[in-house]
């Protein structure tokens, strides 16, 4: 048997156990064993398999899909990342440590499958919209949102629209709006460009919760918008193994009249390494 296979079986049968997957899955020594010949494919990325959230609540948000599946005729394709469910640990972290979700509307670019839309209506916002350029993950997103209405009816609804996120026109009033990393910074540069146009047309509070910030610079580059917090947020227990590392990095920018109880740490550096960032100390 060759060691690669071999390092697949000892996987499956061992390295999900909960003491174990810890171990294997930090840095440390992941950067170790990553060298070992074969043992790479022991670090897939952990997202196509069946997430704990949608165990608990019977969706479908698991698994991965190429940005080659997105529909051809659609020019935001090129700047296109692949789809993946962000770890719901991490958007409550950083929900949160904002104020009061009452007034804000929740806006998701790049909704996907729906997940941290769902992760959203955990929180009393005043309504809860996501934007997605696949038609069948949107379609997947509101099955999703329905299963989730039906056992929780008392929350938000969560609504989804198809189209390009980029160009897509922001709701009035206060906003957190959240992207876990949909597209390289050519469509970024719009969002600020859009994000600047709703704080100049009206007083109003907005966040930007970005998880895996590759294009974080371009919301440092907007004199409308600051640094709130910076950091590498932890997945929870139950979620190790069902992403690809141990933490996410994770930068909130704040724009209009927030309250500004900026952590010390906001300031953190953001290094990109092909698609992945992470938060180095200033
Ligand atoms: C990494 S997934 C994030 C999914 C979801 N936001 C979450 O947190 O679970 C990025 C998603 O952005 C979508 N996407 C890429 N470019 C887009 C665009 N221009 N407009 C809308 N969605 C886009 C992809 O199809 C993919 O579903």
């Amino acid at each position: 048997m060759s060691l690669k296979s071999t390092a697949k079986r000892v996987v499956s049968a061992f390295g999900w156990l909960p003491v174990v997957s810890p171990v294997v899955r930090h840095r440390s020594v992941r950067a170790v064993l990553e060298r070992v010949p074969g043992v790479r494919s022991l670090y897939a990325s952990g997202w196509e398999r069946t997430h704990p959230f949608d165990r608990v609540h019977g969706t479908d948000t698991s698994g991965f899909a190429p940005a080659d599946d997105l529909p051809a005729n659609e020019e935001a394709r090129a700047h296109a990342f692949f789809y993946a469910g962000s770890q719901p640990n991490v958007l409550r972290t950083a929900l949160a440590t904002l104020p009061p979700a009452g007034p804000f509307t929740f806006v998701d670019l790049g909704c996907g499958k729906g997940r941290a839309l769902l992760v959203a209506s955990e929180f009393a916002f005043r309504d809860i919209l996501g934007i997605e350029l696949s038609p069948p993950l949107a379609k997947i997103a509101r099955r999703n949102a329905a299963i989730v209405a039906r056992r929780f009816p008392n929350r938000t609804a969560v609504r989804v629209a198809v189209g390009d996120a980029s160009t897509f026109a922001l709701p009035a009033g206060d906003l957190v709006i959240h992207l876990y990393s949909p597209f390289g910074p050519v469509l970024v540069a719009k969002v600020v460009a859009a994000v600047e146009a709703a704080l100049a047309a009206e007083r109003r509070s907005i966040y930007v919760v970005y998880c895996n910030p590759v294009a974080g610079h371009c919301f440092d580059a907007s004199p409308l918008l600051r640094r709130r917090f910076a950091r590498m947020v932890p997945y929870g227990a139950d979620e190790l193994g069902f992403g690809p590392d141990e933490a996410d990095p994770l930068v909130i920018w704040q724009g209009g009249p927030a309250p500004s109880s900026l952590a010390a740490a906001a300031n953190a550096r953001i290094v990109v390494d092909g698609m992945r960032a992470i938060l180095e100390d200033p």
